[in-house]
């Protein structure tokens, strides 16, 4: 692979010219379509993968075959890493929610790139913990409060992570399917459903063909609600 394509990747951006190339050496990419499974929870681990271009879900499946979302990542994210660390399969099922393009490292050269460049395995680390930070606030939020809190934290958190400012008073982002809020927050599409007709009748949120529009104001009396 070309060593340039690995500049934009946070990741790598402490590493020089010489250091990018032998990374790109043992770099491949793969493609998915939209809802292939990239990893099945339960297998072997053999290679990390960082998203280049797409959106993934990281679940797991309940006991009665409901999913549960744990995370979305989207370019420039990684996954694939912790069985590849801990030696154990994989901890979760990694489905495409997008067409996907990855950059896929294998695990013996994964685990050299961690231990020649401190940077890397330094990134990894803190993006392990800011992981480990944001389970403990879904724990919080699931233990604790109900579901409109639950939501109401669910949007902040996209507002934060992925919101764009506008001059209006709203923070756009992009809508996720009430289905898969409903399996990130624990609770029904038919509840997300209507808890949103609430929001929307009070002109908090409006819904326009693939972006959600958050009203400001609404954000600043979750965030003191919550
Ligand atoms: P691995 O276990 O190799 O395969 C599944 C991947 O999903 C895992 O590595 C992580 O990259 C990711 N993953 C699993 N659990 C979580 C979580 N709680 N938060 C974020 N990412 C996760």
């Amino acid at each position: 692979m070309q060593a340039s394509l690995f500049r934009k990747f946070d990741l790598f951006a402490e590493l020089d010219d010489r250091e990018l190339a032998s990374v790109a050496a043992v770099a491949k990419t793969r493609r998915y379509n939209k809802d292939d499974v990239v990893f099945h929870a339960d297998e072997s681990g053999d290679v990390f993968c960082l998203i280049r271009e797409g959106q993934v879900k990281v679940t797991m499946i309940s006991p009665e075959g409901k999913e549960i979302i744990l995370r979305m990542f989207g370019p420039g994210e990684f996954f694939g890493e912790m069985s590849l660390l801990d030696d154990e399969p994989r901890s979760a099922t990694v489905v495409a929610t997008e067409p996907l393009d990855v950059v896929t490292i294998w695990r013996s050269d994964f685990l050299t790139i961690l231990q020649e460049n401190f940077s890397i395995a330094r990134k990894v680390l803190a993006e392990l913990s800011r992981r480990l930070r944001k389970m403990s606030n879904r724990i919080e939020s699931l233990a604790t409060m109900d579901v409109y809190g639950r939501l109401a934290r669910f949007f902040l958190d996209l507002a934060k992570e992925s919101g764009i400012s506008l001059d209006n008073g709203y923070v756009s982002v992009t809508r996720p399917t009430h289905q898969a809020i409903a399996n990130t927050i624990g609770t029904s599409r038919e509840t997300v459903s209507r808890l949103i007709h609430d929001l929307m009748r009070q002109d908090l949120l409006l819904s326009e063909g693939k972006t959600i529009y958050l009203r400001k104001s609404a954000l600043d009396q979750f965030r003191a609600e919550l």
